[in-house]
Parts: C-alpha cells; sequence; structure tokens
C-alpha cells in the first residue's frame, strides 16, 4: 500500500509545479484580502505606502494584498509557477518561521525529545510575538516593513492546521511516523490538483484555491475580493464564539503603545514568560 501511494506521488511530480511550502498563494492573499477589507481606507494607505517602499526590489509584492506571499518568495531558486521573478532570493534562514509544531499524537506514542516544546525561537508563534514587539518598539521603516509582511503571512499560516501540528502515528493504517509527519508532508495523498502530500493537499484548501502569484494575479483579483467577502459575510466574528477574543492582544498594544519596556521578546503578548529559559 506504501508502495502504491509513494509510486503515485512521483509520477505526479513530474507534472506539478514546485510548490512552497505554506498555503499556496491563493490562500495566503484571500486571507490578508478579508483583512484588508476590514481596515479603513486609510489604514490601508498607510500600509500600502510603507510596503510600496520595497517595490524596486520587490515589484508586485507591495501591497496589503500580495505582500502576503512575499515570505515565500524569499524562498524561491527557481524560475516557476510560483516563483515569478527573474531574480530569485533563495533564502532560507527564516523556514522555520512558517508554522508551529504542536505535537498531534492520538496513539499517546512516547515523543522524540523535546517534541512537546513546540513554541520555541524560531516558530510562527514566536515570530507573530516579536513581530508585534518589534513594530510596537521600533522607530525604524524597515522593520516596519519588514516584521508587518511576517505577520500578514503568519496570520496565514497559522490558520492551515498542518502550519500548527506535527502528526506522531505508528500504525498501518496512518503510518509509521514516531518521528513526526512534518505538518502532513511525509503522508502522500493523490489529488486532483497535484497536491501530492496532506500537508500540500491543505495548503490549496483541497484542492479549492489554486491561483497561484504570477504576472497574471490581476486577472484573479475581483474573483479574490468576492471570494473574501463571501466568506467574511458567511463567517462573521460571533460565529467563532470564544475562540475570536479581540481584546486578547489589545491589552499586549496598550503596554506597548504606553512604551512600557517589554520584560522579555516572547511573553509581552502571552502574559507569562514562555519556553525561553529552557530551549531545546
Ligand atoms: C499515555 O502514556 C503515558 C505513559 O507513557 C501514561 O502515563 C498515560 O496515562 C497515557 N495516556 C493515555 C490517554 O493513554
Ligand atoms: C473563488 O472561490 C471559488 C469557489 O470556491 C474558487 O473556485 C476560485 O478558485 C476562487 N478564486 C479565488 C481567486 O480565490
Ligand atoms: C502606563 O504606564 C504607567 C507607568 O508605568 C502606568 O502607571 C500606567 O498604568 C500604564 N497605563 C496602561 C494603560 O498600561
Amino acid at each position: 500500500m506504501t508502495r502504491h501511494w509513494l509510486h503515485g506521488a512521483t509520477l505526479l511530480l513530474f507534472t506539478i509545479p514546485p510548490v512552497a511550502w505554506a498555503w499556496w498563494d491563493n490562500g495566503h492573499m484571500l486571507t490578508a484580502e478579508i483583512a484588508r477589507q476590514q481596515l479603513t481606507k486609510s489604514q490601508v494607505a498607510v500600509i500600502n505606502g510603507l510596503l510600496e517602499e520595497w517595490s524596486d526590489d520587490f515589484p508586485g509584492l507591495c501591497d496589503l494584498v500580495t505582500a502576503a506571499v512575499w515570505p515565500d518568495q524569499l524562498k524561491c531558486a527557481n524560475h516557476g509557477a510560483v516563483c515569478p521573478r527573474a531574480v530569485m532570493e533563495n533564502i532560507h534562514i527564516f523556514d522555520p518561521w512558517h508554522f508551529d509544531e504542536k505535537p498531534y499524537n492520538p496513539q499517546n506514542l512516547t515523543l522524540p525529545h523535546c517534541a512537546d516544546q513546540w513554541l520555541p525561537n524560531p516558530s510562527a508563534s514566536f515570530t507573530l510575538t516579536s513581530a508585534i514587539t518589534s513594530m510596537g518598539t521600533s522607530n525604524s521603516r524597515f522593520a516596519f516593513n519588514f516584521m508587518l509582511r511576517w505577520v500578514i503571512h503568519l496570520v496565514g499560516d497559522i490558520h492551515q492546521p498542518l502550519h500548527s501540528a506535527d502528526g506522531y502515528f505508528d500504525d498501518a493504517r496512518l503510518g509509521h511516523l514516531p518521528q513526526g509527519d512534518r505538518g502532513g508532508n511525509l503522508i502522500p495523498v493523490i489529488s486532483d490538483c497535484g497536491a501530492n502530500n496532506l500537508h500540500f493537499y491543505w495548503d490549496s484548501a483541497a484542492c479549492q484555491y489554486l491561483v497561484n502569484w504570477s504576472p497574471h494575479y490581476q486577472d484573479h483579483r475581483e474573483a479574490l475580493t468576492q471570494n473574501a467577502s463571501d466568506l467574511i459575510t458567511k463567517y462573521p466574528p460571533s460565529s467563532f464564539g470564544t475562540r475570536y477574543d479581540p481584546e486578547h492582544l489589545k491589552a499586549c498594544w496598550t503596554q506597548l503603545q504606553n512604551k512600557s519596556k517589554p520584560s522579555g521578546v516572547f511573553d509581552i503578548c502571552t502574559g507569562h514568560g514562555l519556553l525561553l529559559e529552557n530551549l531545546c
């Protein structure tokens, strides 16, 4: 069975574009478009004005919606469907910023050393919190531009369940993955859209959102705007119940705006000192 799946996945590799390890661009841009629609015109203008300052270096990646894919573009080594630029950055030092690795361990396996410490530096949660601290305390437009791009991107990434969890399994049905499934990357699937593992399948929202950043992205702008509006209508904040708490981060911002000295990079927004002293 395993061999059959892997064989299918190998064949597919020849027919699909390389995919970035993140929501596909459509998912990222959709998340950012949902945010854009909930900001005022003047808020959007301030944000876009800042992002546009990098338009010489990163053309087409400098508004609130397209900047959402910038952190993936940094990883591009080769020109392709998700890597449209002639000049490729091929920078990988930030790769671990894109995900958290909270263990999903339904079989109660003994986890590898330190697997339960899933919010270390680097991780998506750490980066998001660091970004809020930087934006609240730095006077540098560079810092703000850089961190804002990460916030826009990571709010998308951490809403992809397989960017927030690693599965640990060890049986014939789910696979022999006692060292973890790397966010579903090690679980092969066959799909209609070229998503050849469970992680990619989620990244495409089960083959629903397939547009990748390209020079033709503007052709899809109208559909993106409409899809975002539809989702906002379908899922208002109240539909999230207690899982949506707008007050949660407010205290963090208030503290920062009050110029309180952060006592640690990580604890300013979580309310407790976390893990810094016992990193693996
Ligand atoms: C999981 O395993 C540990 C020891 O390995 C045991 O103490 C614990 O009770 C188990 N939990 C469940 C839910 O089976
Ligand atoms: C909009 O949503 C439809 C239906 O889910 C999907 O087929 C289409 O690809 C989406 N387009 C964009 C640009 O999000
Ligand atoms: C702002 O800081 C001052 C001095 O540390 C403190 O007394 C005040 O309560 C703080 N205000 C808020 C809203 O945190």
